[in-house]
């Protein structure tokens, strides 16, 4: 079968790779839509350490079980689903006090094992979460991003009338600007340095947004918090330049998400957070934010088409990853279709 695989940093094609063979408690699923995300761009790039090539990738993916191992009851051939890529032990310290996203024997999908960027994947039953009739295939790929905004939403536990500001507007910013509104927030500020992005951010529902390279972000911000700051905000551009200012802007008792994988240390100011008592939160993947974000979509509270910038087919992958890397400004997400979306 077909799969797009990383056989080493900056190697990477379409392969004839073996037909993955069912275990026991997991489902084999035929793809029917994945899609490309920053993280594959940097599996692509050898940035990512918890990789061992080659490596199938693609963690944000849907599509029709074929075959149920032994022991699952859960699906059945021929139903359609969306993939959870984290895997955990149920055991360890996080399993324990339910944050199985960071579990010591984390397993992702895409990542540490084979993904969804191939014809076939087998994954975990309990990963296979089923879609409610009304929803699309192409729409189910996406869940996995949005649960990304979700889960961090959540860690910074919003209060009602909380003013939002998102650095970055990119797809995890407009999945988080989405997000926010579905969730309640109507004052979102959102900061990029590319006026596409910040585009898309205005029409996908951001009350304001701030071109960095054109104003003083921190300046204009204290002015229109006169002086306040932002109880919410959210890293993601994921530059840790950036974090000593989110820390200056945050109002006392504020809490900031922070997104970013990158080792660069940042600069922080011991009294700027404690004089305020911030809330630094770290957020990866998500913590069994599926179902939630299924019943979103469902709902027609998130505007899913707007984010998807390209449809591609499977073989037109490889120079999609190419126009990703040359034009960022003009993709936002690209959607891969695979086995001709099942026909
Ligand atoms: N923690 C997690 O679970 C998780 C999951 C997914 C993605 N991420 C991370 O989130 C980040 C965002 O992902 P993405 O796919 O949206 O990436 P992206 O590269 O598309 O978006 C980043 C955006 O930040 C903007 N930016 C650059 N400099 C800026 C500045 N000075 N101020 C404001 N914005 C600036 C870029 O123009 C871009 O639009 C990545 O670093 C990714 O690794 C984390
Ligand atoms: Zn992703
Ligand atoms: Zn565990």
């Amino acid at each position: 079968m077909k799969a797009f695989q990383v056989r080493a940093p900056f190697e990477f094609g379409l392969a004839q790779v073996d037909m993955p063979q069912v275990a026991p408690g997991e489902v084999k699923v035929d793809v029917a839509y994945a899609g490309i995300c920053g993280s594959d761009m940097h599996i692509i790039h050898g940035q990512n350490a918890f990789v061992r090539f080659p490596r199938v990738t693609g963690h944000e993916f849907s599509g029709v079980v074929r075959e149920v191992g032994e022991g699952v009851e859960s699906l059945k051939v021929g139903d359609r689903v969306c993939i959870d890529p984290v895997i955990s032990c149920g055991t360890c310290y996080p399993c324990r006090i339910n944050r199985p996203n960071v579990c010591t024997q984390l397993q992702v999908i895409g990542v540490h094992r084979d993904g969804g960027f191939s014809e076939q994947v087998c994954v975990p039953a309990e990963n296979a979460h089923r879609l409610p009739d009304s929803m699309s295939l192409s729409h189910a790929a996406l869940v996995e991003p949005y649960t990304i905004a979700l889960n961090v939403l959540d860690r910074m536990q919003p209060h009602p009338g909380d003013s939002l500001l998102i650095y970055g507007a990119g797809v995890i910013g407009l999945t988080l600007v989405q997000m926010a509104r579905a969730l309640g927030m109507t004052d979102i500020t959102v900061t990029d340095v590319l006026d596409t992005r910040l585009e898309a951010a205005r029409a996908l529902g951001a009350s304001r947004t701030l071109n960095g390279k054109d104003v003083d972000v921190e300046a204009t911000m204290r002015e229109l918090t006169q002086g306040e700051g932002v109880p919410l905000i959210v890293d993601a551009a994921c530059i840790p330049a950036l974090m000593p200012q989110m820390v200056r802007l945050a109002s006392p008792a504020g809490r900031i998400g922070l997104l970013g994988f990158n080792t660069v240390p940042s600069d922080l100011v011991q009294l700027e957070m404690i004089k305020k008592e911030l809330t630094l939160v770290g957020s990866r993947l998500n913590n069994r934010k599926f179902p939630k974000v299924i019943e979103l979509i469902a709902s027609g509270k998130l505007q899913v088409r707007e984010l998807i910038s390209h449809r591609i087919s499977f073989d037109e992958m490889p120079s999609a990853i190419d126009l990703i890397e040359s034009h960022p400004e003009q993709t936002r997400k690209v959607l891969v279709e695979l086995n001709g979306a099942l026909q």
